[in-house]
C-alpha cells in the first residue's frame, strides 16, 4: 500500500473518530487513499493522500495556528467560564497529540494567541532560553511616568514575590496613558505587574507581534485563526 500509518491510527490522530470506532468508518467507505476506498482499519496510508468523507486531512503536517484572541476567554482546557478552544473547530480537540496554546493570554488580554499540537515547537518558543519577543499595546488609568522607559530598560525591576528582576524591557510611550511594552520573557500577569510598579495600572492589553508575526499583518478580527508555516520562527 506505500503508506505508513494504520487508517485506525490515522482517524483518531487527526480527530476524526476512535480507534474503536475506525472499522465503521472504513466499511461506510467514508476513507479513500489514492482513489480506492480503505478496506481494512489496519491498511497503512500515507496521511497526505487519503480522503475523509471527500476532504483532505487538515493539518496533516501538524496544526499550527495563529489565533486573534478575543477577551474573556481563558486558555485553559479545565476552567470555568468559556475556553479559547470553545472558539475553534472541535474536531481539533479531539487530535491527539491534542492542540495546546503556546503559553498564555489573561482571560481579560486579547491579540495574537498561537495553537499548536507539536509540542517540540510549544516547548522551542516558551523555552526561557529562547526570548521571543513579545510586543503588547496597553492603555493604563493612570499617567505613565516617564522614567518607566528607564527603569524597564534597565534589567533591575524586581516584581513582588520574584527572586530575580525581569529582562530589560522596551518601552515605547504613545500617549498619556497608552504605550506598547516588548519583552523579551514571560511571566505571570508580567505587563500588568510592571506597570502597576512603575504606578500605571493597565486597563486594556492587546498582544500586537510575537517574534516577527504581526497581528495587524495576519488581518484576523477578534475570534478569527489562520495557520502559519512554523518556519518564521527558525532563526
Ligand atoms: N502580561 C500580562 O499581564 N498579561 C498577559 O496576558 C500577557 C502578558
Amino acid at each position: 500500500m506505500g503508506g505508513d500509518m494504520r487508517t485506525d491510527a490515522l482517524l483518531s490522530r487527526y480527530g476524526y473518530c476512535s480507534r474503536r470506532e475506525a472499522a465503521a468508518w472504513v466499511k461506510r467507505g467514508r476513507v479513500v487513499y489514492r482513489g480506492n476506498a480503505v478496506k481494512s482499519p489496519s491498511d497503512k496510508v500515507e496521511p497526505a493522500e487519503v480522503l475523509v468523507d471527500g476532504e483532505p486531512v487538515p493539518f496533516v503536517n501538524g496544526l499550527y495556528v495563529a489565533f486573534h484572541k478575543p477577551l474573556g476567554c481563558t486558555c485553559s482546557h479545565r476552567e470555568e467560564g468559556e475556553l479559547v478552544y470553545d472558539l475553534l473547530p472541535e474536531m481539533w480537540m479531539a487530535r491527539n497529540p491534542g492542540v495546546n496554546t503556546v503559553g498564555r493570554l489573561d482571560k481579560e488580554t486579547s491579540g495574537l494567541l498561537l495553537l499548536t499540537d507539536d509540542g517540540k515547537f510549544e516547548h522551542a518558543m516558551t523555552s526561557p532560553r529562547r526570548h521571543v519577543p513579545k510586543v503588547y499595546e496597553f492603555t493604563t488609568s493612570a499617567p505613565i511616568p516617564a522614567e518607566a522607559v528607564e527603569i524597564f530598560a534597565g534589567g533591575e525591576l524586581l516584581l513582588q514575590g520574584e527572586k530575580s528582576p525581569c529582562l530589560p524591557a522596551e518601552l515605547e510611550i504613545t500617549g498619556e496613558c497608552a504605550g506598547r511594552l516588548t519583552l523579551h520573557e514571560g511571566r505571570y500577569h508580567q505587563v500588568r505587574r510592571m506597570l502597576a510598579a512603575v504606578g500605571a495600572p493597565v486597563e486594556t492589553l492587546c498582544r500586537v507581534q510575537i517574534g516577527p508575526m504581526r497581528l495587524a499583518e495576519l488581518g484576523l478580527a477578534p475570534g478569527e485563526w489562520v495557520e502559519f508555516d512554523p518556519k518564521v520562527f527558525e532563526k
